[in-house]
């Protein structure tokens, strides 16, 4: 070679190897119809390029990032995959860590990534970053669910460091939209108001949904939320992210309008009085983010969520439910042994599975006769229930009932046996003064005592009661003062409360469903305040709230169900709402999985026939109505009657209920048909009106055959009015 020609060669060799060294790493993250694609810069950061539907050429997502003309310059780097700060990072970051030097400054280079298939439709992208300095490792997980378009996102932190480092922010999830406009629908609420929805425009700047509550962290606002772009997305039309983080803890969910109009999405677990630290080789691994996305409206959205979460996070979620008389509202805490045992009648009257025995029936230093005292002491009480919880278990099952049972193993009231000899077990600032929510504090999951303590309540039940059907899991309290002593007496910082709380929590959670995997469990938290779907991992069903007021549950159903199934919401007949019906609040309650908590003595007869009959129909449809596609078709919040259909995979049955819950004079409700959704055009179909009370008759024709295009072209009439203020339809296809 000579020395021209080496130098050609050495030039090419070197552009070759420097084009390369900038050859932008792109890969993709797929479900069935849509695509996260992600890619490198030329200092080997890794940015979110794309989120929309799938290409048909993959290759040219490679492409994408050529037609983006943001501006160059550092403050720009809005779409990180994972935001570090410190370094050119100027805006609100996903990671922020305190090196064992004390920098605090991280930068995080792509390393590689893999995909592994888990199953035919779930696949696992693992994506590893590492600060080049300090050696700190980030790895990002997404996890896909093809078929449902429904995105797991996590994070692993590994500290590669000779010290201890603090991470003072530790994210979920990094996402990057870009489209016109956004809308975010929020919920809020308190104690029986939960889920109310808003929805507005995002502006400029950052929002924050967040809880610091410890605990029951959902009271005020639940870890979930809607996302449409561009305009409010519909039922049947536009582009929406519903999302949930599966953390039944505090969290914090940060939206942010960059000056491109586009949004950054920053969601985990709240770094409030959270800084977690990690020695030298721990990791953290971040609570899941679920995200489900559709650019055919919410009711698609849903669908897909409600069929992962049966399919793949709920416990036993395609497994049956069980119907339930439950005593709260018709005892309370007054009752005894006799009294039940006169109610367990009720419940074999009324032709459901179980009897439910709630809140009031332990402690005897303190009798738990209100919500002052007793709670942590797990026995039963001698003067109620002299012949003890076997005796309750063998009576309900002569009366044909199965025997199920209210806990709250991760509280304790003040006035207990158990806070007079473990006040080291109770969450409690030492030397100052206590708050209490509902009269009483929190249990220190992060001690492992305590972990043994409660996993000990449920067990002894059943150790001694192996027959016992059903569990209610309370948790009424939100966590004040801060403090473990466990912590304290480990050395370890006290900002690790918050997330050792969970994660205690869920230790136990696991150690109960290894060894009771049948028991269905509901989660209940002074109604709704605690439902996500890290604790539905271990619960079959959730209490949505104590508000059982019909109507209210109308609006309730209409928002919970836009993320959790029918199978896995409990819903009462109850006697909140007086002046309604039976009729009124049992059609309601069958929309959910059905209880009763009255008392069924108190029913007139005709009161009585008509409930047994709702529990035998429910019976006959309720497949449908728990593991069949829901249609929300008419929205209560815009209309005199809140529509609701239920349509199983065959597309040969349906189930459709009406709610009037407009309360000004008007004779005829519904005027004109309403279009049904999810039907075979190709089938034709009777409708027939079921939970009809005594006496009535259906103006209906359920002899007559309707196609399923007409049915989902012009419609049908359900009639509702003020005479018939709630109708239950079945609608069959005729062979
Ligand atoms: C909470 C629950 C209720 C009931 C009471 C018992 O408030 O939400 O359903 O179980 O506790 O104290």
């Amino acid at each position: 070679m000579n020395n021209l020609n080496r130098f050609l060669f050495l030039l090419a060799f070197f552009s070759f190897s420097i084009m390369n060294a900038q050859d932008p790493v792109t890969f993709r993250v797929e479900s069935q119809d849509f695509a996260l694609v992600f890619q490198t810069d030329n200092l080997q950061r890794l940015h979110q390029s794309y989120f929309g539907p799938r290409l048909k050429n993959a290759a040219e997502y490679a492409i994408v990032t050529e037609q983006l003309r943001y501006n160059g310059t550092n403050e720009d780097q809005f779409n990180m995959a994972y935001t570090p700060s410190g370094t050119w990072n100027v805006s609100e970051p996903a990671l922020q860590v305190l090196h064992a030097d004390g920098n605090g400054s991280t930068e995080l280079e792509y390393q590689k990534h893999s995909v592994t298939k888990l199953e035919d439709n779930v696949q696992l992208t693992k994506v590893e970053l590492l600060d080049p300095l300090y050696k700190t490792q980030v790895n990002l997980f997404y996890k896909v669910f093809l078929k449902e378009n429904v995105f797991e996102q996590w994070t692993e932190i590994h500290n590669g460091e000779q010290g201890t480092i603090e991470l003072k922010k530790y994210a979920s999830a990094n996402l990057y939209f870009r489209n016109e406009d956004f809308h975010l629908t929020q919920y809020s609420g308190s104690w029986a108001q939960e889920m109310y929805p808003e929805t507005h425009h995002l502006t400029a700047g950052i929002k924050v949904l967040d809880s610091k509550l410890g605990t029951r962290a959902n009271l005020y606002s639940p870890p979930t939320f809607m996302l449409s772009f561009d305009a409010p997305a519909t039922e049947t039309e536009g582009k929406v992210i519903l999302a949930n983080l599966a953390w039944s803890g505090n969290f914090k969910f940060e939206f942010e309008r960059d000056r491109y109009d586009n949004l950054r999405l920053i969601a985990g677990a709240n770094p409030y009085a959270a800084e977690y630290f990690l020695k030298v080789d721990e990791s953290l691994e971040t609570p899941h983010l679920i995200f489900t996305y559709s650019e055919t409206g919410i009711g698609n959205a849903s669908r897909n969520l409600h069929r992962w979460a049966r399919k793949y996070q709920v416990w036993d979620g395609m497994g049956k439910r069980k119907t339930l008389l439950n005593n709260w509202e018709a005892t309370y805490f007054d009752f005894d042994e006799k009294k039940l045992v006169s109610l367990f009648e009720g419940a074999h009257e009324l032709g459901v599975d179980l009897f439910l025995l709630d809140d009031g029936w332990f402690a005897n230093k303190y009798p738990r006769n209100d919500d002052r005292a007793g709670l942590g002491d797990w026995q039963e009480n001698k003067k109620k229930l002299p012949n003890g919880i076997g005796y309750l278990v063998e009576e309900a099952e002569k009366a044909g009932v199965e025997f199920g049972i209210w806990i709250e193993p991760e509280m304790v009231n003040p006035k207990s046996e158990l806070y007079e000899q473990h006040q080291d077990w109770v969450i409690r600032q030492p030397d100052r003064r206590e708050f209490y929510y509902r009269n009483q504090l929190v249990l220190d999951l992060s001690n492992p005592e305590v972990q043994d303590f409660v996993f000990g309540v449920f067990d002894d039940l059943f150790t001694q009661n192996p027959s016992i059907g059903f569990v209610k899991w309370d948790c009424n309290a939100v966590i004040y003062n801060a403090f473990s002593d466990y912590l304290d007496r480990q050395k370890i910082s006290q900002s690790h409360l918050y997330v050792e709380y969970v994660k205690g929590l869920y230790k136990v959670l696991d150690r109960v469903r290894a060894k009771y995997p049948k028991v269905p469990i509901m989660l209940c938290s002074g109604g709704g305040g605690r439902v996500d779907y890290g604790a539905l991992k271990y619960y079959t069903e959730f209490w949505p709230s104590d508000n059982t007021a019909p109507v209210d549950r109308v609006y309730m159903h209409w928002d919970y169900s836009r993320f959790f199934p029918a199978n896995t919401m409990c819903a009462h007949v109850t006697e909140w709402s007086r002046d309604a019906s039976i009729k009124y609040r049992t059609d309601i309650a069958c929309m959910g999985k059905l209880g009763f908590d009255i008392d069924v003595e108190e029913l007139e007869a005709e009161e009585l026939v008509f409930c047994k009959q709702a529990v035998k129909s429910y019976d006959t449809y309720k497949e449908t109505l728990w593991f069949g596609d829901q249609y929300r078709l008419q929205s209560p919040y815009d209309h005199h009657f809140g529509s609701f259909q239920f349509v199983d995979e065959s597309k040969d049955h349906a189930i459709w209920f009406s709610y009037l819950v407009e309360q000004r004079y008007e004779i005829n409700y519904s005027v004109e048909p309403l279009r049904l959704q999810g039907l075979d055009p190709d089938k034709n179909y009777q409708i027939k009106e079921l939970n009809l009370f005594p006496g009535t008759t259906s103006p209906l024709d359920s002899k007559k055959i309707y196609s399923g295009d007409f049915l989902m072209k012009v419609g049908f009439n359900p009639d509702v009015s003020r005479a018939r203020n709630s109708v239950v339809l079945e609608i069959t296809a005729v062979k």
